[in-house]
Parts: C-alpha cells; structure tokens; sequence
C-alpha cells in the first residue's frame, strides 16, 4: 500500500487551500501525534498527499476510475471534487449524477474492498431549508434541487457501500481561489454603484482555509483517526453565524471600502434555474465535540483573512 493520501480535486477551492496549508507553517506546529493506522498524523506533510486534477482522474468516467484505482494504490482518499454549479446542474442531470452520485459510489466502493478510509464534502443543500431550526447530521434530507439531490445520492452510496471516514457537509465556501460569491461581488461592487442580493436565503459561509484545516486537524488526532480507521460518521461545519446573502454582500463591500449600494431582494423576484433552500444553518456541535480542541471562527472574522489573502494575490 502507498503511503499517500489521494486528494480528488486538486483545483477545487478546498483542494488549493488544502496545498496552501500544507505549504505553509501552520501544520508543522500543530501536526504532531503518531499513530500506526492506516491513516496517520505522521502522514500530515505536504509529500504524503497525492492531489489529483480532472486530467488524471475523470470522474465523469467510470472507466477512468477504474483505471486510476488499478494502478495507484493509497493509505486514504478525500474527494473534494464534484460538480458544483447548481443552476446549470438543472440542465446537465446525467452528467451530475455521474460525478456526484456515480462516481462517489464507485469510490467509495474500491475504499470499502481496499480497507481505506474516504473522507467526502458534502452540502447543505440536501436539505430543504423550511425549517427554522439548525440542521442536526441525523435530520431527514430532502434536497430542492438537482445539485442538492446528486449530492444525497452520492451520501447514501457511501453508507450504502460500508466503507469508513467521513461524510462532512459545509456552505457557502469561498477562498482566495476559484469563483465564489466572495470574488463575484468584489468584480461587481468595483463597477457598479448599486446591486441586488437575496435576502430571504440564510445560511452560514464557510472559508474553505478553515474546513482545510478541520481536515488537517482530524488526521492529525488520536481519537479522529481511530473514528475514520474504523466507521463512516457524517458531520456538519462551517464557519460560526448566520446570515443572508444580502448580508454577506453588504459585508465584503464594508471591509473592502467598495461603495456600493447593497438593495435587498426577494428570492422571488430573483429567478434562477435550480430552486434554492431559504433557512439552511447547520449545527456543528457534534464536530465541535468529536474534535478535542477545534478552533472555529465567525464568518465575519473569516472574510477579513480571506479578504485579505485577496489582496496579497491582487498585488
Ligand atoms: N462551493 C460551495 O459553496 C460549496 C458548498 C457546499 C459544499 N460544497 C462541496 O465542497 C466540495 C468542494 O467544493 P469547491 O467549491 O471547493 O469546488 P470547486 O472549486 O467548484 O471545484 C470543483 C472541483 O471538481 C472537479 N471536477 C469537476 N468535474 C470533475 C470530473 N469530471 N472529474 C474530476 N474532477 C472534476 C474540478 O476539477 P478541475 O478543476 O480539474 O476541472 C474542481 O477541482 C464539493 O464537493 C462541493 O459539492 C461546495
């Protein structure tokens, strides 16, 4: 068996944020308990991930898959991939299902035969979002649109298959990297004098840097590590507070000093192609209490570090 931990998705927001950490110092001071499991904290070094793109392993092939898996062998695997553009998933349903249901099943399917823990992202949007009340892990899934549905499907394989690791479910991610509503206003707000935001949808952004280093964190734990050697749990996080997009866009234009005017809109008066949850908050005390030590952080206090990487890349 490889030493290596495959990560799916090298590209992705969290998959670029991942290598940013494991690039950095911040895991040298805080990686440090050995274990003899299959994954192990000793293994939280930038050399023992193997990140893979779109070219190496095309998930929307399964033969593809089939191939990668024959030839590379690995101590654990975390997919960060998936298709993620929920209104044009509307349009493309066989090919969402494939990477987002498909594929995961089959992936979790070689995690199973080769005894390999597999850690997955999922969404909030496999829930409905009527309830006004965080969501708990246990709570029913009833997603409103494709993109949330392939994601629930995709969860269920993985049970399904009996593998072990873990399923965690996050919202609303932005980074430095790759698009996110974070980028998308900040090029808005510089040429507009006025924009329209929902308001009526609430949920809690995540700053992909922050659930990177919760993964960190779980391979580099005793008690975590023995979780992910030995069962499949399902965990909620994001980033700590509430709010709605309107919120969200009023505050990146406060902390860039972007004068533009923020105008509440309707979730009506917005069309969009993919239905979106109005309430989907999740509740974290169960990552909270299952990671001795978890340092978490308000949203807002996450957009300034993340504004502020932007910056450092603009200049
Ligand atoms: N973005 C959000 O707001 C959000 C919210 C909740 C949950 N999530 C979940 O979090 C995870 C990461 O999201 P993200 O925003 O970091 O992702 P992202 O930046 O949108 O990137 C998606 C990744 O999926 C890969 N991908 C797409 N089709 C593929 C295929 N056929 N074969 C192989 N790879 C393929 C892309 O690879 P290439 O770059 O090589 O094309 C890319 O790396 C996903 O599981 C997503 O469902 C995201």
């Amino acid at each position: 068996m490889s030493n290596h931990i495959l990560v799916i998705g090298k590209n992705s927001q969290l998959g670029k944020s991942l290598q940013k950490i494991l690039r950095s110092t911040w895991h040298s001071s805080n990686l440090t308990i050995h274990s003899s499991d299959t994954i192990s904290a000793s293994m939280c070094n930038e050399n023992n991930f193997m990140f893979v793109s779109r070219d190496m392993l095309d998930l929307s092939d399964s033969k593809s898959i089939k191939e990668f898996f024959k030839n590379n062998h690995f101590s654990g695997i975390i997919n960060f991939a998936a298709y993620t553009s929920v209104d044009k998933a509307e349009s493309n349903v066989e090919l969402v299902e494939q990477i987002n249901h498909y594929a995961v099943s089959q992936i979790a399917g070689i995690s199973k035969i080769q005894d390999i823990p597999l850690i997955h992202i999922s969404t909030d949007y496999v829930f409905h979002g009527r309830d006004m009340m965080p969501y708990e892990e246990t709570d029913e899934a009833n997603p409103k649109n494709v993109y949330g549905a392939t994601k629930m499907k995709g969860e269920r394989a993985m049970k399904e298959s009996g593998c072990k690791g873990a399923i965690i479910r996050t919202s609303w991610l932005h980074s430095e990297f790759g698009k996110n509503f974070v980028k998308t206003m900040l090029k808005l707000g510089r040429n507009r004098d006025s924009l329209g935001v929902v308001i009526d949808q609430v949920g809690s952004p995540t700053y992909a840097t922050n659930l990177a280093k919760v993964i960190l964190t779980m391979l580099n734990q005793q008690k975590t590590i023995q979780n992910l050697n030995s069962q499949l749990s399902t965990y909620h996080f994001s980033d700590d507070g509430v709010c709605s997009w309107y919120d969200f866009a009023k505050t990146i234009f406060e902390l860039s000093e972007i004068n533009c005017q923020v105008n509440p809109l309707e979730t009506k008066d917005y069309p969009s192609a993919a239905k979106r949850p109005r309430y989907n908050v999740m509740s974290k005390n169960k990552i909270k209490s299952s990671i001795p030590g978890l340092v978490t952080q308000h949203w807002r206090e996450a957009l300034k570090d993340c504004l502020t990487e932007l910056k450092k890349k603009e200049f």
